[in-house]
C-alpha cells in the first residue's frame, strides 16, 4: 500500500499549478477566467442538457468540483454533494453555496465511502481525467461505478486531442492545467474498463477560443 506523500507526489505530475498557472487556485479568479472564455450559455446548456433530467429527491456527486459551476444550473430539490483537492475552492463554495450541498475537500481516490454504494442517480467529473494518470482515471471510474445506483449516469468532460483539430486549438489544450489530454479513442478505452455502455460526443465551438472537449456519459 502507498504511503500519503507517495501519493500526492505522483498525482502532482499530472496537474500543473505553477507559473501563470498558479493564479486560477483564487476562486474568483478561476470563475472570472472561466466566464470569460466560456460564455455562461454553452456551459448552462450541456449542464442542462445532461443534467436537467435531474430534480426533487436525486442525488448528484460532482467529483473536481471546483468552484462550484454545476449548483448553478441543477432543479431544485436535487441533493448535491461535491469535492475538489484545492482547498480554496472547498472554502468558497462553504461561504457561496451554504445550505445548497456538502463539499469536501479530497483528492480521487483518497477515500472510499461505503454509505455512497448504490447512492448516487448521477455522477459528474467536468474538466478532471485529463488531470490524472491512467492509474487514478480508473480509480475515479471504480469510484463513481461503486457509488451509482443501477441506471444512474457518469458525465465526463475533457480537453482533447482530435483529428482535424487546428494548431492553435492543440495549443490552446496544451497549456491546461492538467497534463494527461488524451485523443477520444484513449478516454472511451478507460471508461470501457468499468462501463459497457458509454455514449460520446466531440464537442469543438464550446468556448470562444479554439478549443475541443470530449463528453463521455457512462451508464451503470
Ligand atoms: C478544470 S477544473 C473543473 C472544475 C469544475 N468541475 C468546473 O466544471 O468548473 C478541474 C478541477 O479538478 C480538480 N482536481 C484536479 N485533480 C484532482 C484530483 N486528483 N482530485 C480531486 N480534484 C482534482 C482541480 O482542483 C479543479 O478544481
Amino acid at each position: 500500500m502507498q504511503s500519503q506523500s507517495e501519493f500526492m507526489s505522483k498525482q502532482e505530475t499530472t496537474h500543473v499549478n505553477t507559473g501563470i498557472r498558479k493564479i486560477l487556485e483564487d476562486p474568483r479568479v478561476y470563475d472570472l477566467w472561466r466566464n470569460l472564455i466560456s460564455g455562461k450559455n454553452n456551459r448552462s446548456k450541456r449542464d442542462d442538457k445532461y443534467f436537467g433530467v435531474l430534480g426533487e429527491g436525486d442525488k448528484l456527486l460532482d467529483i473536481g468540483c471546483g468552484t462550484g459551476a454545476l449548483l448553478d444550473h441543477l432543479n431544485p430539490g436535487v441533493e448535491y454533494h461535491g469535492f475538489d483537492m484545492e482547498e480554496s475552492y472547498i472554502e468558497s463554495l462553504n461561504i457561496k453555496y451554504k445550505g445548497k450541498g456538502k463539499f469536501y475537500c479530497e483528492r480521487v481516490g483518497e477515500v472510499m465511502r461505503e454509505e455512497w454504494k448504490d447512492y448516487f442517480t448521477a455522477v459528474n467529473a467536468h474538466g478532471l481525467i485529463h488531470h490524472l494518470s491512467d492509474e487514478d482515471s480508473l480509480s475515479l471510474f471504480e469510484a463513481a461505478k461503486y457509488y451509482m445506483k443501477p441506471g444512474a449516469f457518469f458525465v465526463t468532460v475533457d480537453s482533447v486531442y482530435h483529428d482535424g483539430q487546428s494548431k492553435l486549438s492543440k495549443w490552446i489544450v496544451s497549456k491546461d492545467r492538467g497534463q494527461n489530454i488524451r485523443t477520444p479513442q484513449q478516454y472511451i478505452d478507460l471508461a470501457k474498463k468499468y462501463f459497457s455502455k458509454v455514449e460520446s460526443e466531440l464537442v469543438t465551438d464550446h468556448l470562444r477560443i479554439p478549443h475541443s472537449i470530449f463528453v463521455m456519459k457512462c451508464i451503470k
